[in-house]
């Protein structure tokens, strides 16, 4: 019997400030080597055919840390914008971005356009990387733009359902997140998807980032599999709706 694979895999990469410190080596080595758990971790995926892996790389919040460890972020994310992008272009990754752009600075703005541009007709795979991202602020834009469309555009109150509301998200042309993983032993969102978690299956490494191989991913696939998504409904249900 086939494994059943998720279709779209969301991933909190956390762990690498701790598991750099823990061999006395500044957090930033951490995130440096994190990246190259980043390149397996999308070989992995593709070989598995899952379609949709979001990465969670920056948060909104995380502009709090100090200067020095942000200005190093961007860096970083800046030189992979420009050094993998061909190399997941040959792959057939289709790469998107969800966040707030404009609080980026311009030449991170147009790095993300080219790479969005270049590989915009792959469908292999969608490579999600989520930078500048929080569930609130998600939910808040949201909200923001349907008022407006209510105000300026006469749009009806009673034509707002849950479908119109997940088409305002960032996320608007993704399908919600079959698998939730996160690294480093840590059991919370922060800040993360909120509304595209509601039928999620979370799944909770012990492993920090830079640790996370395919053996741990593999194990990760495993426990999904075996889950049963019931969506509110009884298990009899479920038996019944596979023999129809
Ligand atoms: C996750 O690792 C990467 C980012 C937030 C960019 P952390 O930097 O949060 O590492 P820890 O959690 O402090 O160990
Ligand atoms: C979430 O991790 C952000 C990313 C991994 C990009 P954090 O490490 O910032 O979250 P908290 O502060 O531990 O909740
Ligand atoms: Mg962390």
């Amino acid at each position: 019997l086939d494994q059943i694979i998720p279709q779209h895999v969301a991933i909190i990469m956390d762990g690498n400030g701790r598991w750099a410190l823990r061999q006395g080596l500044p957090r930033t080595y951490g995130h440096k080597k994190g990246v190259d758990v980043i390149r397996n971790v999308v070989e992995f995926s593709l070989q598995k055919g899952i379609k949709v892996l979001s990465l969670w790389a920056f948060g909104r919040d995380n502009w709090s840390r100090p200067i020095a460890e942000v200005d190093y972020l961007m860096q970083l994310f800046l030189h992979v914008l420009q050094n993998e992008r061909d190399i997941l272009h040959k792959q057939g990754v289709k790469l998107c971005f969800t966040g707030n752009r404009l609080e980026l600075s311009a030449l991170i703005q147009q790095e993300i356009i080219i790479a969005e541009e270049l590989t915009a007709k792959n469908c292999k795979m969608i490579l999600n990387i989520v930078f500048n991202y929080s569930g609130h602020w998600d939910i808040m834009q949201a909200v923001k733009r349907i008022s407006y469309s209510v105000v300026h555009d006469n749009l009806d109150l009673d034509s707002i359902d849950e479908d119109m509301v997940a088409k305002y998200l960032s996320t608007r042309d993704l399908p919600d997140p079959d698998l939730f993983i996160r690294t480093s032993g840590e059991q919370r969102i922060s800040n993360f998807y909120l509304w595209q978690i509601a039928y999620t299956e979370l799944y909770f490494s012990n492993l920090c980032w830079p640790e996370f191989d395919n053996t741990e991913f593999e194990k990760a696939l495993e426990w999904f599999a075996l889950r049963e998504r019931r969506y509110g409904k009884i298990s009899e249900q479920l038996l019944e709706e596979d023999y129809v």
